[in-house]
């Protein structure tokens, strides 16, 4: 190919007039003003004599009419545009004649007629239509992001996403916090996951981390005077990722000096109703936020994150079941398990085939089975009625409060088989049942979580949210007498069945910080070690202090009515952490690897599964 010609035929490396307008912007009150927009053609449709293009941009979309009788060369223009061409269009608004005006369009009222149209560039053909919201490989849409990000879902989440993260900015800069950037070269510390490692050629042999949280930084900050911090600080863990998990986060971080939980929760709370009440059409359920205790959530939902959105509460049959000739239940509850029920509103008209298939997704999801009770007008018809008997069996619906219609589905096992799988069960009947409104945010905060929790691994005591983490002024004792059964002072921020923030009032006296690590097992060496820089610091005038961080990317994809947090990142990492645009991670080259004095071993990958990633950070 000739590059010079090529080149120089190019009709479009000159830059037209300047546009006067966004392709979201022209109203009927526009009609007869002069216009130049500039975009990409959405949708072309010719009509013999007419040529009718959606001219699209970041805004919105303009129809624009292209007649012979106007212009022939701009009609002859258009004849050979393709979707996606970048174009420029000069022409006039009117006022779309009667009867075709389109109300779902904000533009819809006029239309463009084009007086001229310069072509910016070609496009080939996508490899797949930017124009329609249809599924699409994610492999695909994760190569071509760029084309992704043109499609309307997609660049809305983004837009909506500066938007919350402005508005955040804003309210948190009137009330005195300061946002201050952490580093992301940092060291190792064991708070929870596992950490990517960056090798330091400067210093052969060692390495730098990357920051799972910036939460030894913030409390160092209070330490340092500045009393209200924050930050969107970007987080990296290593570990699975899930649809609402990635490797690379971004977190609104918070800490605050002389507060109690009621402080924090309070300014975060006060944050996000005024936010929201900004960015998003979709209502919060209670104002308050209404709290639940861990224990609370975990008896009455089965889990420490339940989507409040709907009722289908657990209901605690052991008592009443245990007891009874049901040798499943039998079992259960003499080995120290838990029996569960839950209720299924109208599940005594779902066919065979549907409680089958609830019986196949409880045992997919760790049970054993799924013990099943239809009330019905004929009676109760349930497999376990004759071992348990007709007395037991009206004792179970008056205590499950079932009614006439209703399904009551029974899970036996240990208390995390139970929990797990009827959260679960409770999820997706939510969905099925369409009783989680879309519309709705439900907004809670949990708390009352223990301070530790049993790391079987170890056979040690770990934190349960991390250790930094304060117990309640009362439960101190406990640490010496009974330090699994104490409360701390961390709080999570729950919305409709995920996590979308974690915190806690801290440990600020070096003495109890001491204590916390002993009891996780650490020696003092160690302590010493990987946190002397944070005890240290609070031998030099801690003041008390506290703080959370909330998941921003969970917070756009419920907002944006994501399946998956992929949609509320502009590039995010695939399911299996690879980066596809950029074709990330990658090997490098051989030269580099000896700057950095490091070799890299062949042969099988090495095992993924050999350090489990508890939460925290
Ligand atoms: P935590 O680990 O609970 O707390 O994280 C806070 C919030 O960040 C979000 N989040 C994630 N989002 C996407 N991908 C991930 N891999 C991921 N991990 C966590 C969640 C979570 O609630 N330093 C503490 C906060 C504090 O104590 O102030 C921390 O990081 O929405
Ligand atoms: P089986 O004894 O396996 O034939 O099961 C009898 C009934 O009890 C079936 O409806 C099973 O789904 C149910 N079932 C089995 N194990 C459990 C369990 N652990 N919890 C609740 N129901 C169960």
């Amino acid at each position: 190919m000739n590059e010079d010609s090529s080149l120089a035929s190019n009709p479009w490396t000159v830059m037209p007039a300047k546009r006067t307008h966004t392709c979201g912007s022209l109203r009927k009150s526009d009609a007869g003003s002069a216009v130049v927009l500039h975009g990409w053609v959405h949708r072309r449709r010719d009509h013999g004599g007419l040529i009718f293009i959606d001219l699209r941009d970041r805004y919105g979309l303009t129809q624009v009419t292209l007649d012979p009788n106007v212009s022939v060369e701009a009609h002859d223009a258009a004849s050979g545009i393709r979707n996606e061409y970048v174009i420029s269009v000069q022409g006039t608004v009117r006022e779309r004649p009667s009867g075709t005006a389109n109300a779902n369009m904000a533009t819809g009222a006029i239309e463009v007629i084009a007086g001229g149209i310069t072509i910016l560039n070609v496009s080939k053909t996508p490899p797949f239509n930017v124009n329609e919201d249809v599924a699409v490989d994610e492999g695909l849409r994760l190569k071509f992001r760029y084309l992704d990000l043109r499609r309307a879902s997609l660049r809305d989440a983004i837009v909506q996403r500066h938007r919350l993260i402005k508005r955040m900015r804003d309210f948190l800069d009137e009330r005195d916090f300061l946002e201050i950037e952490t580093p992301i070269l940092t060291a190792s510390t064991p708070e929870g996951a596992r950490d990517f490692l960056v090798p330091a050629r400067l210093s052969p042999g060692e390495f730098f981390a990357l920051p799972q949280a910036p939460q030894q930084f913030k409390q160092l900050l209070m330490v340092a005077g500045m009393d209200r911090y924050f930050q969107v600080a970007r987080c990296f863990r290593d570990e699975d990722t899930r649809s609402d998990r990635q490797p690379e986060f971004t977190q609104l971080d918070l800490e605050m000096a002389f507060v109690d939980e009621a402080d924090v929760m309070g300014t975060i709370e006060a944050m996000l109703i005024d936010v929201f009440g900004a960015c998003t059409p979709k209502r919060i359920q209670s104002i308050p936020f209404p709290a639940v205790t861990y224990a609370d959530a975990m008896e009455r939902y089965g889990c420490d994150r339940p989507d409040l959105r709907f009722g289908l509460e657990l209901v605690d049959v052991t008592g009443l079941l245990g007891a009874s000739g049901f040798g499943v239940f039998r079992a259960a509850s003499s080995s120290g398990g838990r029996i569960k029920a839950i209720v299924v509103p109208g599940g005594a008209a779902w066919s065979r085939r549907e409680v089958d298939a609830l019986t196949e997704l409880a045992r997919s999801f760790g049970a054993k089975g799924l013990a099943t009770a239809a009330i019905g007008a004929d009676g109760i018809r349930s497999p376990f009625r004759q071992h348990v008997g007709d007395e037991v069996m009206a004792s179970l619906v008056a205590s499950t409060r079932a009614g006439l219609g209703d399904l009551i589905a029974i899970v036996a096992d240990t208390a995390v088989v139970v929990n797990a799988t009827l959260s679960r069960l409770r999820d997706h009947l939510g969905a099925k049942l369409g009783l989680a409104d879309p519309n709705v945010l439900s907004l809670a905060w949990v708390v009352a979580f223990p301070l530790l929790e049993r790391d079987e691994e170890r056979g040690a005591w770990t934190f349960t949210h991390n250790p930094f983490c304060a117990p309640k002024d009362s439960e101190v004792p406990l640490l010496e007498t009974d330090p699994g059964a104490a409360l701390s002072k961390q709080y999570d921020l729950i919305c409709n069945g995920f996590e979308i923030g974690g915190g806690s009032v801290r440990i600020h006296v070096r003495a109890l910080q001491e204590r916390v690590f002993a009891l996780m097992g650490y020696g003092k060496a160690e302590v010493q070690a990987l946190f002397g820089t944070m005890l240290d610091a609070f031998e030099y005038g801690a003041p008390p202090h506290g703080g959370i961080a909330l998941g921003l990317d969970r917070i756009v994809a419920i907002l944006a009515g994501a399946s998956s947090i992929r949609d509320a990142i502009a590039f995010p990492k695939n399911q299996t952490a690879r980066d596809l645009l950029m074709g990330a991670p990658s090997p490098v080259a051989a030269r580099q690897l000896t700057e950095l004095g490091i070799q890299v071993q062949t042969g099988p990958a090495i095992s993924s599964s050999s350090a489990s990633a508890p939460p925290g950070g």
